[in-house]
């Protein structure tokens, strides 16, 4: 079986270049891997008051992080940080204490800006937020895609070098997955 790998898109608007790019994804990705999309959009705001319901929309990013063997992350960088849409999504599924779903977990993180630097700062705050509820982050190769508006084609297409770049990517991530996962 593929292992499930499960995508956080980190802008919640409807013509993302983040969700763009996390579709570009999956027909780049080995076979040994199964995307499908994390959804954070319709979470609460972490409130440890609201444990005892449980929200449903906590339950379920719960659940599906825990049945997850892997993670991409695909995220612009807001003020120099992580999205707090992912942040709120990471607080959630690490509680309640001793119940962290995301332990354990390989990970990769792809950051994208329509500016120069890729949303290099937002990248480092969001491993190290995945390293303070134990993800293993893939360390090198980095992704950055810079100037994102220029690196798909008028049919909204990756330009065949961003293909070739992000599925060598994949490729190391999957290696770096292989460590983490039992077969
Ligand atoms: C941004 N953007 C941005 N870009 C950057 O390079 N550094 C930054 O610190 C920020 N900060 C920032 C804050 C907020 C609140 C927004 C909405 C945007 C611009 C951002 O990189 C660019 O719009 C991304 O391409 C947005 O990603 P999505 O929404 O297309 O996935």
């Amino acid at each position: 079986n593929p292992w499930r790998v499960s995508v956080v898109i980190g802008s919640l608007r409807r013509e993302s270049m983040s969700r763009r790019i996390a579709d570009a994804l999956v027909p780049l990705a080995p076979p040994a891997m199964a995307l499908q999309e994390l959804a954070i959009g319709d979470l609460p705001l972490y409130n440890g008051d609201l444990e005892p319901e449980l929200p449903a929309p906590w339950r379920r990013l719960r659940d599906a992080v825990r049945a997850s063997d892997a993670l991409i992350f695909v995220c612009p960088e807001y003020n120099r940080s992580i999205p707090g849409a992912v942040k709120n999504a990471v607080d959630v599924a690490s509680k309640p204490t001793g119940q962290n779903c995301w332990a354990g977990k390989p990970a990769l993180v792809i950051t994208q800006s329509t500016g120069p630097l890729g949303g290099l700062a937002g990248s480092y705050a969001t491993k190290q937020v995945l390293a303070a509820v134990n993800v293993a982050t893939l360390p090198l190769p980095e992704v950055y895609l810079s100037r994102i508006a220029t690196l798909f084609d008028g049919e909204g297409r990756l330009l065949p070098d961003t293909q070739e770049h992000l599925r060598d990517v994949l490729a190391s991530f999957e290696t770096w997955c292989a460590r983490f996962i039992a077969r």
